[in-house]
């Protein structure tokens, strides 16, 4: 283990690669707790909870790792309707989650979008504003974009997948563009939104030396949020891979996640249903390595699977209230306490916008 470089935004870029290198068990205890220390500092060791909302799992994209890809025709597709996410956000009120993700595949056609508008401004109306919302719907245009912020929105998460052009190229078909989505995160904090972005590691052709470019991309582009996770195959999809490893995956996950609170110190960072697909305990893990927001997944069970993006999704049988309860008891098990109610926004926002 390197010593830790200070300050943090002297991490040079070889800095980052070796402390995400870290491998024995050694060397990653040393990481966490270096990040968890961090962690206490910056946004205490407090736990938000935002309730995941999976709207619809149409997409015209084509993403050659995701499931629920345009091209496979093995999947039902479904959309909620209005009615059925204003009934979720009443349900993550009585939950005292404090906000809520509208999360769906990417569509922009105009009767998606006003309906978006729409179904923001009664969430908003019924909670009394008391319901934040995030939005997780993809790429769209800066008014649209601005439409959605106006009606109530105020985070936005955009994950720019891996911060080089050219892996982005390799994930994608031709028509995808990493230009344009990276230009999306700028016309959101145009908006005023809260951006949040994120990439996944341990993706086939990724090098350590493209994660840590990804950390730096978040620190130079005014982010406020991250939700990262492993690379995980799914069966119909063309981005398989033989030499997959779970352990290895698990690793990378929290040692990204350590290594960006150790960077970046006072942002959001996610841990992500993506580290639950690899061990039982993946999420608490996170939040021992450096994140602090969960989104426990409130969509309705008899859409679960249909909202697949990689195999073994964990989940998909178990009921809000016992999601609620299973991690209200793992949060105190780790020492961690939660802040029912509460927004719960990034300091790096507020610090930024001073
Ligand atoms: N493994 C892990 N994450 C995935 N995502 C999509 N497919 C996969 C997969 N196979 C992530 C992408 C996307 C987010 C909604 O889910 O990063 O932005
Ligand atoms: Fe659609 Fe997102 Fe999956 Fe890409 S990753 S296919 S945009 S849902």
């Amino acid at each position: 283990m390197i010593p830790l470089p200070h300050p943090a935004e002297s991490f040079s870029r070889d800095d980052l690669a070796k402390l995400l290198a870290a491998t024995t068990d050694d060397e990653c205890s040393a990481l966490y707790a270096a990040a968890y220390r961090v962690k206490k500092e910056h946004v205490g060791a407090i736990v938000r909870l935002r309730g995941l909302i999976e709207i619809s799992n149409i997409c015209s994209k084509n993403c050659l790792y995701c499931g629920i890809r345009s091209a496979n025709r093995g999947v039902h597709r479904y959309t909620l309707s209005q009615a059925e996410i204003l009934e979720l956000a009443s349900r993550a009120m009585d939950f005292h989650y404090g906000s809520i993700v509208l999360q769906s595949g990417e569509r922009s056609d105009p009767a998606w979008i006003d309906c978006i508008e729409d179904t923001i401004r009664r969430i908003k109306a019924l909670s009394n504003n008391a319901l934040g919302i995030t939005l997780s719907l993809g790429e769209q245009t800066p008014d649209t974009y601005r439409r959605w912020f106006h009606a109530g929105a105020h985070r936005y998460l955009l994950r720019i997948e891996t911060s080089s052009p050219k892996l982005y190229a390799s994930l994608h078909p031709a028509n995808h563009s990493w230009h344009d989505r990276a230009a999306c995160l700028n016309h959101l904090a145009d908006a005023g939104y809260q951006v949040g972005t994120g990439v996944m590691c341990g993706l086939p052709g990724q090098t350590l030396h493209d994660l840590a470019d990804d950390l730096l991309f978040f620190r130079d582009h005014a982010i406020d949020m991250i939700g990262m996770g492993p690379w995980l195959p799914h069966s119909d999809t063309p981005l398989n891979h033989p030499g997959f490893n779970p352990r290895d995956a698990l690793r990378l996950g929290l040692n990204m996640i350590a290594v960006a609170r150790l960077l970046l110190r006072d942002v959001n960072i996610a841990s992500t249903t993506a580290l639950q697909a690899l061990a039982p305990d993946g999420r608490e893990r996170g939040l021992l390595a450096g994140a602090n927001v969960i989104m426990p997944n409130l969509s309705p069970l008899s859409h679960r699977a249909d909202y697949t993006l990689y195999d073994d999704k964990p989940g998909l049988d178990e009921s809000d209230d016992t999601t609620r309860r299973n991690l209200e008891a793992a949060i105190r098990r780790i020492g961690e306490t939660l802040s029912p109610d509460a927004w719960g926004d990034s300091p790096h926002f507020a610090a930024r916008t001073r």
